[in-house]
Order: C-alpha cells, then sequence, then structure tokens
C-alpha cells in the first residue's frame, strides 16, 4: 500500500504560487519559473522510480517467503512553501541550483516494515542495486538520537530519463518498524505543541524516551517469536 501524502504534481498551481513568492533579489522570472517546476517533475519522476522498486521487492518476498516486509509505504514532494523555508533557514539562496546543490529531500519515502530485520532486508536490497547510488546513510536504529528517534535514512541518487538524457536525482528515504513510526508520529505532534508549560513538556518528553525504549524491547521480542515461526536464527536481547 503506498499513501500519498500530496495529489500529483499541480503544475499550474505551483506556476500561480511561484509566481506570487516576493524574495530579497526580486520575483522569479518566467524562465525561472519553468525551471522550478521542471525540476519538480524530477524530483517527482524520482520518488516514482523509488517507490516501484520497493513495491517489486516486496511482491518478490511475498512470493518466495509468503511474508510481505514493507507494511505500507507514504511519499511527498516537499511543499514549496518547505522548500524556501528550510532554504531560508539554512541561509541558503532561493534559485533552483540552490535546491539541487543543498536539499537531499525534496523527494521522500517512508518504508514502514514490519519487523527490524525487514528494515535492513529491504534497505540492503534496494542499496545494492546497481542502477542507483547510495548517497548518504544515517542509521537511527543502531544509534539512536538522544530523544529516543530510530529510523534508518538513506539517500539515493536514482536516474530520472528525459529527453535530455539521465538526470541523477536524490531521494530520501526513511526506513522504519511500525513500532519506530508509531514513537515518531507522537514525538512530532510534541514538537509542534508548544503551548504546553516547560515542565509538561520535559516530563512528556522523558516519558517517550523511556517508551522508545520499551518499544525496543519489544520489538526484539517479537521478533524472537517471528524469526522462530520462521526458522531464522535469534537476536540477543536490546
Ligand atoms: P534536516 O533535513 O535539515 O532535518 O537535516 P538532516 O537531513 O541531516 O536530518 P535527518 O536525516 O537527521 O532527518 C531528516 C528527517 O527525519 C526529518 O525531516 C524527520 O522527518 C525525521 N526525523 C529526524 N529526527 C527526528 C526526530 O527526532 N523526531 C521525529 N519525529 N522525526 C525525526
Ligand atoms: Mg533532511
Amino acid at each position: 500500500v503506498i499513501l500519498d501524502r500530496h495529489n500529483r504534481l499541480n503544475t499550474a498551481d505551483l506556476k500561480a504560487r511561484l509566481k506570487m513568492i516576493d524574495l530579497p533579489e526580486g520575483n522569479f522570472n518566467a524562465d525561472e519559473i519553468t525551471e522550478f517546476i521542471d525540476q519538480m517533475q524530477v524530483y517527482e519522476g524520482a520518488m516514482y522510480e523509488i517507490s516501484t522498486k520497493l513495491e517489486i521487492l516486496d511482491d518478490e518476498f511475498q512470493v518466495r517467503f509468503s511474508h510481505d516486509p514493507i507494511h505500507h509505504m507514504e511519499r511527498r514532494l516537499k511543499s514549496l512553501n518547505s522548500i524556501i523555508g528550510k532554504l531560508e533557514r539554512k541561509g541558503l539562496p532561493i534559485s533552483v541550483n540552490s535546491i539541487k546543490d543543498n536539499l537531499f529531500d525534496v523527494a521522500g519515502i517512508r518504508v514502514i516494515c514490519n519487523y527490524r530485520d525487514d528494515v535492513y532486508s529491504v534497505s540492503n536490497y534496494l542499496s545494492s542495486q546497481s542502477d542507483i547510488q547510495v548517497l548518504r546513510v544515517k542509521d537511527y536504529i543502531k544509534n539512536p538520537k538522544q530523544n529516543g528517534y530510530r529510523s534508518l535514512h538513506v539517500i539515493y541518487a536514482v536516474p530520472v530519463f528525459l529527453s535530455s538524457g539521465a538526470h541523477y536525482t536524490p531521494v530520501e528515504v526513511q526506513f522504519r518498524t511500525i513500532a519506530m513510526d508509531y514513537w515518531a508520529s507522537l514525538e512530532h505532534a510534541l514538537r509542534y505543541k508548544t503551548d504546553l508549560p516547560d515542565a509538561k513538556l520535559s516530563e512528556h518528553s522523558q516519558t517517550l524516551l523511556d517508551c522508545s525504549r520499551s518499544l525496543q524491547n519489544i520489538e526484539v521480542q517479537m521478533q524472537n517469536i517471528h524469526r522462530d515461526i520462521n526458522g531464522a536464527p535469534q537476536v540477543g536481547e536490546a
């Protein structure tokens, strides 16, 4: 199952909104608007290519092992507002070249797996495909963030073929288990809940850290049962 967190790229709407953006250096001109829209189309193509590869892997596992490693996927293109907001926050120029050079998460896919073994097998099979490159890996499962966040982040470069040839385009893929996703959704909600008193916020943050560790233990136990059912070796307790 793939959930599209936004509709397909709407170029007319994007064009209208690009025209209205006020920049210190003056508004985008017609060529810049066209260039921006073309680039977004390339990001969309890259996102579809990687999601198709993931669906094919999931189908193969289903046929060969009667097991679906991927519970579901979510994909999205970064919105115009988020793109500009991020460039501004980082003090970078607002231009298509600046996006291409600095933003690696314009195309994003979240792959929610059933078990931790699935996270690593799916990501390893994808990473070893010869037509794509791995640009960066951040393994917050082996090394969780201080707040308890866990996920495996991989940035791939995938060739998108247009009439002008191959355009190697980055796609950020976040691989995580259902439990990691469950945790990250609540932590994300807390992060944007700014009207809570500081004492409450820090109490909740501590509880979330405890929850992250508990979920990690539950995952190991359930993974072991699943491995036993399927005749695979056990993992040690976390
Ligand atoms: P930015 O994209 O600028 O954040 O820097 P980065 O690319 O170095 O970040 P990183 O790879 O660590 O994380 C990118 C994405 O992972 C974020 O946009 C979130 O979707 C997710 N993420 C990272 N850390 C957290 C976290 O602590 N909590 C939650 N809920 N999500 C996180
Ligand atoms: Mg990022």
